[in-house]
């Protein structure tokens, strides 16, 4: 099948370029690539460079993939995501965890900047749970058995273990973590403030433009997951006009926090 194929051909081009058994695959949401940059001993590719891989074309995510050490860990970052809304088929938005499972990796952490729902600007949420509200499913067409099954389970897509971690972590560093369940949709509209009502009673906390697609692929291979949404703003609704430009300044003022938690955890977990 063409996309194990080149599942499998990208993998090698990795491997030859030295990023090897990566234990944690980082997907760096917006604005929130810089910490990619404290990976030590790290081999960069630009994405123009890896064969099979999408482009990144949004403001504040660079573009590259970042392999190395990170708080004792061996990780392998993507700075900048492929989004949907671009008009990536969810194949090349979720190729990149597909590899991140071929490497080797048994975790991912994905990040994300979102509107909260039941929380303000500023805060970090920890994901507990998602729901996808994008319309369509990356697992559908020819199911890649070797990865995991037809049809897999999702009760346990962020692992529960990993939640624990990160509470007893944030609690160390004095940093208010809460916890939510994020709504996914397509973009690149924001959502209007009726969505808004009706994604509180269904249950979000907050909102965005990414991850659940990742998060799925993710649990059909068995990754292990830890999902963190910076919240940026209020969600529609709840407060005048909603802009880029104020997500990339709020993610500036949480991204200390954010690279200092996500350190912490990966020498704990
Ligand atoms: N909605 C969707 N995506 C987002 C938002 C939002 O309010 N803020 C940041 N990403």
């Amino acid at each position: 099948m063409l996309l194990l194929e080149n599942i499998r051909e990208t993998q090698a081009f990795l491997e030859e370029k030295g990023m090897v058994k990566p234990e944690f695959g980082l997907i760096l949401g917006s604005g929130l690539g810089e910490l990619a940059e404290e990976i030590e001993n790290a081999i960069i590719l630009d994405y123009a460079d890896i064969p099979h891989w999408g482009q990144s074309h949004v403001v504040g995510h660079a573009g590259k993939l970042v392999y190395g050490d990170l708080s004792g860990r061996k990780v392998l970052a993507l700075q900048g995501r492929f989004h949907f809304y671009e008009g990536n088929p969810m194949e090349t938005v979720t190729f990149p965890v597909r590899v991140m499972k071929a490497l080797g990796c048994h975790s991912v952490v994905v990040t994300n900047a979102a509107g909260g729902i039941n929380y303000g600007p500023g805060t970090l949420m920890l994901i507990n749970d998602h729901i996808n509200f994008t319309g369509t499913n990356p697992l559908i067409g020819a199911n890649l058995d070797e990865f995991g099954p037809r049809f897999p389970d999702m009760s346990n897509a962020y692992t529960k273990d990993y939640q624990e971690v990160a509470h007893h972590v944030a609690k160390d560093l004095g940093i208010d973590l809460k916890e939510g369940v994020y709504l996914g949709c397509s973009g690149p509209t924001y959502e209007t403030p009726a969505e808004i009502r009706a994604f509180k009673t269904l249950g979000a906390d907050a909102v965005g433009m990414s991850t659940v697609p990742e998060v799925i692929i993710a649990a059909h291979s068995g990754l292990k997951v830890l999902g963190i949404s910076a919240i940026t703003n209020h969600a529609a609704g709840f407060q005048e006009e909603l802009n880029h430009e104020e997500v990339v300044e709020v993610t500036q003022k949480i991204k200390g926090n954010f690279k200092g938690l996500i350190k912490a955890i990966l020498a704990v977990l």
